[in-house]
């Protein structure tokens, strides 16, 4: 396949994939009618590359995110992916909220104020508020990964159609770290463009500079730090910054199913009592 120069392909493949989702979930609808349970392992939709599948704390009804490494995950885009990568959607404050990173409200603050913005209204660079949001990066035309674990699918199979996602999940976080850990040391120059060998990628070369190498980030916390460990990490608080109300969901969605469990047992039960005297055979 010829390698297009990585922008226009990364627009491709977003176009690919907006018009892909309708018949996706047609697909899904279907393929989980008749085959249900068919699947089973990851397998990728032709021509995407190959996501492995790490376990994350916060998979399945009860999983929750892991402050800590919510915090070193920050830490990771902090001194790493940010010289590229902006996070323009996500605020400065939230990293103060439950289900988060869960910082206290002076190291929001000194947080902050590590980063440049533009002053919204006087138009003037100035250091970071709690208020704010995290800036963009556009230097070098990296994507902004505020949303980034979302809008990527990691896994699509089978064949496709996407029936593990059931099980697995979407695979975002997954996505990340795989393309993180991916890297296989080759690269070739296209075009002007040094372009870097990386199995997760769809095209199988990504002109991102391998961003991590081992111990690259010191953890204050101990934990080991090596690039599978940070690629973890920083995709973890990816998802976070992607879905911060993932923990509240998943209680709403544990509340909404106790009780419609409660609510079924009294209807069968009162349903039960009411006809017990008609339905009476004797
Ligand atoms: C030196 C600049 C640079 C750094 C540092 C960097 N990136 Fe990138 N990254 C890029 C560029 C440029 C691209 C676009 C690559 C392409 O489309 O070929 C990219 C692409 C990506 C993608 C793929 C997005 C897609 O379209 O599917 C992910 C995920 C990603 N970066 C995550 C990270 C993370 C996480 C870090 C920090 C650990 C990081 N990057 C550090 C420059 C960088």
């Amino acid at each position: 396949m010829p390698i297009t120069h990585p922008k226009t392909h990364l627009r491709l493949r977003l176009n690919e994939q907006n018009k892909g989702t309708d018949e996706m979930i047609k697909n899904s609808i279907l393929a989980a009618l008749v085959a249900f349970g068919l699947g089973t392992g990851a397998t990728n939709a032709a021509g995407t590359g190959h996501t492995e599948d790490f376990a994350f704390s916060f998979e399945g009804p009860f999983g929750k995110f892991d402050v800590h490494q919510l915090q070193r995950g920050l830490q990771v885009y902090k001194e790493v992916c940010s010289a590229c990568h902006g996070l323009r959607q996500v605020a400065f404050r939230a990293l103060a909220e439950p289900g988060g990173p869960q910082l206290e409200a002076e190291q929001v603050k000194a947080f902050a104020a590590l980063f440049d913005v533009t002053d919204a209204e006087t138009g003037e660079t100035r250091p970071g508020r709690p208020s704010d949001k995290f800036p963009a990066n556009t230097a070098v035309g990296a994507p902004d990964l505020s949303l980034m674990a979302k809008a990527r699918a990691g896994f699509h199979g089978p064949m496709g159609l996407g029936i593990n996602q059931i099980v697995q999940g979407m695979g975002g976080a997954e996505y990340i770290a795989s393309i993180l850990t991916g890297f296989t040391g080759e690269e070739k120059t296209q075009a002007g463009v040094t372009l870097y060998e990386n199995h997760a990628f769809s095209s199988g070369w990504i002109s991102m500079n391998p961003p991590l190498e081992d111990g690259a980030v010191e953890y204050r916390d101990g934990h080991p730090n090596s690039v599978e460990h940070m690629a973890e990490d920083v995709s973890a608080f990816l998802m976070w910054a992607a879905e911060p109300k993932m923990m509240a969901r998943k209680n709403t969605g544990f509340l909404a199913v106790a009780f419609m469990v409660l609510l079924t047992s009294l209807l069968y039960l009162s349903n039960k009592k009411l006809w017990a005297g008609p339905k009476r055979k004797d």
